[in-house]
């Protein structure tokens, strides 16, 4: 942009950003996966549409269904369900999607290359307060000569090709890896375009804030509770104690998280033994944008995140992320704690 002038007239837009990443890639690029990719932005696109006028159409509130996992279902989550799985479909590019709310997996007619995994609308509960929510997704390539099973997105996290979020707050904030970096896009309503606006994004290395919810404090194991303890009463001369933040939706507070820095915990304790989280379409993409980020993302027991196999799509899994200080912190603690 010309120093004198308040117009950018040389935008980045995510078609842009993708095409120019499939250059990159060159003769082996089969264009497959720019399609999906693009096919991605427009249910990313249809679902903040739909957010921003939940409470003028009467959206707002529960649908009268649950899910597989047996949460209550709203509107919301039906609609972004139905939105993401239209799109996929219609993309010819995915054979296999594993989504939050439906019990099974759901294969496509046709030969796509691709198996996605998507949480539609998480932190559905804040819908209704127009507190931020998101939409989180996953993307696998089909194993070589798989004509698409469930065995082609029952594999570790680190074999992700891309996964990202996008946050339906302010604005929305589409937040994307393929594996080279983080990048960080916003749409412009007025343009229907996703910008580029936070390029190569790096994750603080430590930072003093924690989130996680302390109500559940009362299941948590000793190591666990000691852990949080230590950061709320240092005991070194002059240490400040860390700040709490917890906004209740796994987008907004991994967001806040890769901005500012930081750690958030959804950890697993007596009442939910394996944790709340789905490791699948929460916690393996979550890990791989932090990651990509600088940061970590571990299991209550210490593993790596991305590391891990699920046995089932809707696995739990407990999970700690963040800056790398504060998650090996953690990870001290963990040590300690007693099974359950
Ligand atoms: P979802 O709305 O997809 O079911 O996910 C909600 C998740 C996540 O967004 C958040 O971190 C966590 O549940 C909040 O749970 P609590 O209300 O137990 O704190
Ligand atoms: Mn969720
Ligand atoms: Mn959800």
């Amino acid at each position: 942009m010309p120093a004198d002038s308040p117009v950018e007239t040389d935008i980045i837009t995510l078609t842009r950003f993708i095409l120019q990443q499939q250059q990159i890639v060159g003769g082996k690029a089969t264009g497959d996966f720019t399609i999906l990719l693009n096919t991605l932005q427009f249910a990313f696109k249809a679902i903040a549409y739909n957010i921003r006028r939940s409470t003028l159409i009467n959206l707002v509130g529960l649908s009268g269904t649950a899910n597989s996992t047996g949460d209550d279902q709203k509107k919301l989550d039906v609609i972004g369900d139905e939105i993401f799985i239209n799109a996929m479909k219609a993309s010819g590019k995915v054979k296999i999607l594993v989504s939050e709310e439906q019990e099974d997996l759901i294969v496509f007619d046709g030969d796509g290359k691709y198996a996605v995994v998507c949480d539609p609308i998480d932190g559905s509960s804040n819908l209704d307060a127009g507190v931020s929510v998101g939409t989180i997704f996953g993307v696998y390539k089909l194993a070589e000569g798989s004509h698409g099973s469930i065995k082609d997105v029952l594999r570790p996290g680190k074999e992700l090709v891309a996964a990202g979020y996008t946050m339906y707050g302010a604005s929305a904030n589409l937040v994307i890896t393929t594996g080279n970096g983080l990048n960080g896009f916003t749409l412009d309503n007025a343009l229907g375009e996703f910008i580029l606006t936070h390029p190569d994004l790096v994750l603080p290395k430590k930072r003093s804030i924690y989130s996680v919810n302390e109500g559940n404090s009362i299941y948590w194991p000793s190591g666990t509770i000691k852990f949080f303890e230590s950061i709320k009463f240092p005991k070194a001369e002059g240490a400040k104690p860390y700040s709490a933040r917890y906004i209740g939706s796994m987008v907004a507070d991994v967001h806040r998280t890769i901005l500012y820095g930081g750690l958030f915990a959804y950890p697993a304790d007596k009442k939910s033994k394996k944790g709340k989280l789905r490791l699948l379409y929460e916690g393996f993409p979550m890990a791989m944008v932090i990651e990509q980020a600088g940061g970590k993302a571990i299991n209550d027991k210490g593993e790596r995140i991305l590391d891990l196999v699920p046995t089932e799509i809707h696995e739990r899994s407990g999970i700690w992320l963040g800056s790398t200080d504060e998650v090996a912190q953690a990870a001290e603690f963990l040590k300690t704690n007693e099974a359950f």
